[in-house]
Order: C-alpha cells, then structure tokens, then sequence
C-alpha cells in the first residue's frame, strides 16, 4: 500500500451502497427481499468495488414506516430471515473484504415496542419517561405547536392515560426521551449488541431530531413555505430539532463506537453546512460521517454546485473527514432528478469529490422513480399526505438485475411493481456493454480505488461558469483534473492560471477517452472528463 493512504480508515477510502432490503433481492418466493438475497448478491457488490454495505432496517416490526418503526432492536425481523441469516451475511461481508453498516433508529420506537407498552400503560409505570408525555393545554389542544414530519400534529392524545405523547414522524413511531438516562443506556447497549456481533458501524437515522427543547417552545413559521412540499415545513423546526445537548447524545454513542476496533458512526441529518459540520463533534468525537445531502437538495447548476462545495470544504473542523451521497430511499433517484446523461455526470461529481461516496442501489443501473398507482401506495409519508404526491415508494422499487420475469428480484409479485422497461436496464444487461452507465460506474470505482489523488488526494477548485465546474485532485507526484459539464449544451474551459496538459482518463463519452488535451479543453453537453495529468 502506498505511503499516503496508511493514515486513512476503511470508510474513508472506501465507497459505501445503501441496500433497502426489502428491494435488493427475495430469496425465499414472498416478493420481499431478505438477508439471504442479500448475501447471494455479494459477489456483484465486490465486482462492481464496494467496501461498505450500509442496509436500511432489518428489525422486526410492524412496518408502519417499512421498519424505521422497530419493536425489538436485538432480533431479526422474520421477514428479512433469522438471526443465523444475520450471522452469515456478515460472515460473508467480511470474508469479501467488505463491512456492514446496520441502521440504528435511536430516535424512536414503534408504539408496538415493549417499551412502549409498558410507558403507556399507566402514568406511574417506571418507563412512563423513556418517552414524551405531556398534558394537553387547558382546552385539551396539544402542548405545542409541533408537526409531524409525516402530517398532521406531532402529538397523539392517549385516552385511557389522559395525556399526549410526541411523534416525529408516524402515531406509531413515539420518540424516545433522550434526557432520561435509562434510555441512553438502554440504547447504548443496542450498538454494544450489534457491535459485539461484528458490524463495521451504524448509519443513525434522524440524528438531529434526538433531543428536543425542554421547555416546549413552539416552533415559528417558515416563511419561505413552498406549498408542494410536505406540510411538516410550514414551520421552521427551531425547537424541535437539532437542541446543542444532542451533542452530548451523539459523544456517547462515538465512545460506545470506539471502545471497539475501526469501528463507524454516520449520522443522518439533514441541515445546513454551517450546523451540520457541528455534528463531527468537539475535537472530532461526534459522527465519523455526518451525512452530508447537499448533492441531492441543490438545483442542478453549476455555480450552485460549486459554491456549496467550497461552503462544505471551508466548513470542515481540521481532520473532519468529508462525505457526498447522491440518493436514498427518501429522495427522489437521481436519474429521475437529473436526467440520465447528467446522471452519469453526477456519478462522476461523486466519485471524484473528495471525501467518502455513498450511492443507492440500482444508481449505477440509472434506475428511476418508478411512477406507483394510488391504489399500490404504501409508504405511510405518501398515505398521509394524499393530496400532494409525496409518497417515497418510486424510489423504493425492486433492484432490476435481469430481463427475466420479475427482474431477477422474486419469483412471485413484487412488493412494489418494477418499471416497464426493466427488460432492458438491469445488471445483466449493462455488466457486459462498455457504453452501460454500470459499466461507467464500475470504471470510475477502480480508478477511484486504484488512485490515491482521487481516492484520499487533495481537492482543489479551479473553476466555474454557468454550464461547468473543475477542480484538481492531488497526491504526491499525481494529479487529476475533472471537468463537468452540467448542461446539455457544449462548453469550453480555457484555464487561465494553469495550462493543464495529459490525457482523459474517463469521460462520459467512451470514445474520448485516451484523447490529449493541452490548452482550451472542449465539452459535448453532458460531458465529464477525469483527466490524467502530466507531472
Ligand atoms: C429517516 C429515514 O431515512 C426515513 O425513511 C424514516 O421514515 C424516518 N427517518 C423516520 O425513521
Ligand atoms: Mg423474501
């Protein structure tokens, strides 16, 4: 291994593939996938250059939010297989050279929880403060203002003990009370559980929401309130999430990670570049990957694009280690975002920015929304808040990997339909077609991978117009220069501080690659280009 890359940890150099598992791959013929079809998919996530497999919820619950609602932390929700399924996908992971990162979902708990049952039972049961309970308001409203991200008021009136509990998200996902040690503890022992087993780290979901103002406050509107988007953004959730003792939270959870060998902690949020970079703690001991999402909340513009990145590489605390993720299974794909020749751009964006990648599946297939019937809705954000089409089922649809019936994902129904055109983009399609954007994300995996200068290489800008964006990724005696163009129209860049001279290494047009370039460098619309420089 190279000098440079001694300092750096797996899940810096390494790329991480968020896995939805009810989508990935069934293995046992009832439409949903499972932790069998994951591990009977391993082989393509090493073929195609992953290190970390993040997979979303595999607990049981009742499904009320497709397993973010959990009622046991420490099993494995039949559904998905049986703790020895567990036991040998992780085997498998690791035997591959590859890790695990498991969803933890500290934030709440499904109402079917035995905490839950118990918090509920009466007002004097000793686990009636894991959760938030309070009196409704002198005219039996809700103690505040707050709104649940899935609609509605974000508390439920609990009749028989005559007070409400608070909900983020859905009635059936109560939050937890944070403040109150015994769900720390509670909560701590979950990671030391899983930890114990072998995984590699946690992606935590909502981590910003953990600790909510003490006093209550309500929370003041949004005046920027676009109406297409969902309700809960009436407000502005200034009391309601990120509180400064979520820091204390979140040290408590890193010390947990780091009492055990190269372990990692990425935290979910969702704010800000100049409050999320708080979340990698005081002297770097919050979240390893506070995850960062501007890639998949900007407009597709260039001067955007780059004047965000600068904000996030500035932002950075010293030896706070840098993230980009391109889609998940709340957003919209990107390829439906972008467009499928801009996609292949963006891929080339996030491979090439510095600090770690992290894409969904079925990406690198330029798989899109898949457009879901009312009738076949089920995502609880979509049931909830039918007049507006905010349901996030599209992006959740079956991993398309063959032309076979069903896709190679399930012999039987799906538990969301496939696209009509799945026949002709899955991975048995794509894998042997040079021109295939699974081909192109594969290519700049292992020039990634193979690369220093861009794998853990210095970034820096050097410019940006209207249509394009390019910088340089450095380290040691090599050099790169990436140039994207973000529209469908040709471009040029005419470097005036620097003539950059070498070859292209990769461009989203095959045929280009190999081409030199010196001086004035022209772009076909949609084009990208990693160029090798000359030293
Ligand atoms: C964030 C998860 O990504 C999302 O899918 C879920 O609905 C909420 N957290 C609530 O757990
Ligand atoms: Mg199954």
């Amino acid at each position: 291994m190279e000098k440079t890359t001694s300092k750096h940890l797996w899940w810096q150099e390494g790329i991480i593939y968020q896995v939805y598992p009810r989508s990935f791959q069934d293995s046992d013929g009832d439409g949903i996938g499972d932790l069998r079809g994951i591990t009977s998919r391993l082989d393509y996530l090493k073929w195609l250059g992953i290190k970390g497999i993040w997979v979303s919820p595999i607990f049981p619950s009742p499904m009320a939010d497709f397993g973010y609602d959990i009622s046991d932390y420490c099993t494995i929700h039949p559904l998905f297989g049986a703790m020895q399924d567990f036991d040998a996908l992780l085997h498998e992971v690791h035997a591959r050279d590859m890790k695990l990162i498991l969803d933890l979902v500290p934030n709440h708990t499904s109402d079917e929880h035995p905490w839950f049952q118990e918090s509920r039972s009466s007002r004097d049961n000793p686990k009636r403060n894991w959760y938030l309970w309070h009196d409704a308001k002198p005219d039996g409203s809700p103690p505040n203002n707050w709104l649940s991200v899935f609609g509605g008021s974000a508390w439920e009136w609990d009749e028989p003990t005559q007070q409400y509990y608070y909900h983020a998200f859905h009635t059936k996902q109560p939050d937890l009370n944070w403040r109150n040690p015994e769900v720390q503890h509670a909560m701590l022992n979950v990671m030391r559980f899983w930890l114990d087993k072998g995984v590699d780290g946690f992606r935590v979901d909502v981590m910003w929401h953990m600790i909510k103002d003490e006093q209550l406050r309500d929370n003041p509107a949004n005046p920027n309130y676009n109406p297409l988007e969902l309700p809960y953004r009436q407000l502005l959730p200034t009391y309601s999430t990120d509180q400064p003792e979520v820091h204390d939270i979140v040290k408590m959870m890193r010390q947990v990670t780091d009492s055990y060998h190269e372990r990692m902690m990425i935290g979910e949020i969702y704010l800000p570049v100049s409050k999320l970079v708080a979340y990698y703690g005081a002297d770097n001991k919050g979240a390893h990957l506070p995850f960062n999402f501007l890639l998949l909340a900007l407009p597709w513009d260039a001067q955007q694009l780059a004047s965000a990145i600068s904000e996030y590489e500035g932002a950075l605390p010293p030896g706070g280690w840098p993230n980009w993720v391109l889609s998940n299974h709340d957003k919209p794909r990107i390829t439906s975002r972008v467009g499928k020749s801009q996609a292949n751009v963006a891929a080339m964006l996030l491979l090439t920015l510095r600090g770690t990648p992290t894409f969904y599946y079925g990406d690198e297939l330029g798989m899109r929304d898949v457009p879901i019937p009312p009738e076949e809705v089920q995502d609880p954000q979509g049931l909830n808040i039918p007049d507006k089409y905010l349901s996030r089922d599209p992006a959740r649809t079956p991993m398309q990997w063959d032309d076979s019936d069903h896709a190679g994902f399930t012999v039987a129904k799906p538990w969301l339909r496939l696209p009509e055109n799945f026949r002709k983009v899955n991975v048995k399609t794509q894998q042997d077609d040079p021109y295939s954007m699974l081909s192109f994300y594969r290519k700049l995996i292992r020039l990634r991978q193979e690369e220093p200068a861009l794998r853990i290489g210095d970034y820096a800008p050097v410019y940006t117009d209207s249509q394009a964006i390019a910088y340089t990724r450095e380290a040691g005696e090599k050099r790169f220069l990436i140039v994207l163009n973000l529209t469908h129209r040709p471009c040029y860049f005419n470097p005036e501080h620097e003539a950059f001279s070498g070859t292209i290494a990769i461009s989203t047009y095959l045929e280009r690659e190999g081409t030199p370039i010196s001086g004035t460098i022209s772009l076909s619309g949609d084009e990208g280009i990693v160029v090798r420089l000359a030293s």
